[in-house]
């Protein structure tokens, strides 16, 4: 049944995309998973390990053609505008994030998708959310552009469940760390660029000050609660789009003494900026609760792993091609 399946990704340049692409392209078979993206330049693993097409999500009729043309029977949603620049540029992030959301749930509509994974974030959350072990059920209040768009989709996605039988799920993803492709422009950037800096220059200077803490997820976690979710049983789930999916959380403190104890000679100091605001408005730890009960999620890397794992792949990708 799986085999038959024929996958759009949107976003598959991304930060999530690259890595769930490959995945996908594993599980289904590479020429039943469609790479899509607005940039041309991606990688040529992407590129020549499938299809590809070119797709701005605000281009609907683009969007049809290529649900045609491929018989696309489930999409992965992954491009969005992030936190911090979205609030360089308000306008485009409500653009990507709510009609690029709704081109897709509408498309899915008429094309009768299967199932469709639109992710949200912790962004949902607000300055008048709990902070501590937030649960999924709370006040959202959201106040970047960002969070806003999530919190919209979120309901949007509700509404064509409820008013369309659409089949669409997502969780509200934390900060995500990964190696291979950096992530583009959110409030958790810092948590993957330290790691960087660590193995090329033993130091980094850090955006966000030395006790913010935020919740966190290593890619391969981030990775297996997309699958998973996505492979859920529906009449199992009693929410769809909104799941919060908890990993790990640390300070940035905790984090740079983490990495100490791989590269002792490393130092870290703080020059907090605009992006300060919006960590300290989201959550600090997650009640994933009903994921669990849900769905089973439960997530394998904890600092320390994830920790000893994003090192020795960076460093392993200095000795071979430089970072
Ligand atoms: N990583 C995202 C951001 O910082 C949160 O979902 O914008």
């Amino acid at each position: 049944m799986k085999n038959k399946e024929q996958i759009l990704v949107t976003g598959a340049a991304g930060q999530i995309g690259s890595e769930l692409t490959p995945l996908l392209r594993k599980k289904y078979g590479e020429s039943r998973v469609i790479a899509s993206d607005i940039k041309t330049d991606i990688p040529s693993e992407l590129k020549d390990s499938g299809p590809f097409e070119k797709l701005d999500v605000l281009s609907a009729g683009r969007l049809g053609e290529i649900i045609a043309k491929h018989k696309i029977t489930l999409i992965f949603h992954m491009s969005a505008i992030l936190s911090a620049t979205g609030e360089k540029n308000p306008q485009l992030a409500w653009k990507v994030n709510t009609e690029g959301t709704r081109n897709i749930l509408e498309a899915s509509r008429e094309h009768s998708i299967k199932k469709i994974f639109v992710p949200s974030s912790i962004a949902v959350f607000g300055p008048s959310s709990p902070r501590e072990s937030t649960p999924q059920e709370t006040i959202l209040g959201p106040n970047t552009i960002y969070g806003i768009t999530k919190v919209a989709g979120e309901l949007l996605c509700g509404y064509y469940v409820s008013r369309f039988k659409t089949d669409v799920r997502g969780c509200r993803y934390p900060g995500i760390i990964s190696h291979k492709t950096l992530p583009g422009g959110g409030t958790t950037d810092y948590a993957v660029a330290i790691f960087y800096e660590a193995v090329r220059k033993k130091k980094y200077t850090c955006f966000v000050n030395k006790e913010t803490m935020l919740p966190m997820m290593y890619m391969p976690d981030c990775l297996k609660a997309t699958c998973d979710l996505m492979d859920a049983d529906f009449d199992n789930l009693k929410h769809h789009a909104d799941f919060n999916v908890a990993g790990m959380s640390f300070t940035v403190h905790e984090l740079a003494r983490e990495i100490q104890r791989h590269i002792p000679e490393f130092t870290i100091d703080y020059k907090p900026d605009y992006r300060q605001k919006i960590a300290d408005s989201w959550p600090r730890t997650i009640d994933d609760s009903a994921a669990r009960k849900e769905w089973g999620w439960k997530p394998e890397y904890d600092l320390s792993s994830m920790t000893e794992d994003m090192l020795k792949e960076l460093q392993k990708r200095k000795e071979k091609s430089g970072l």
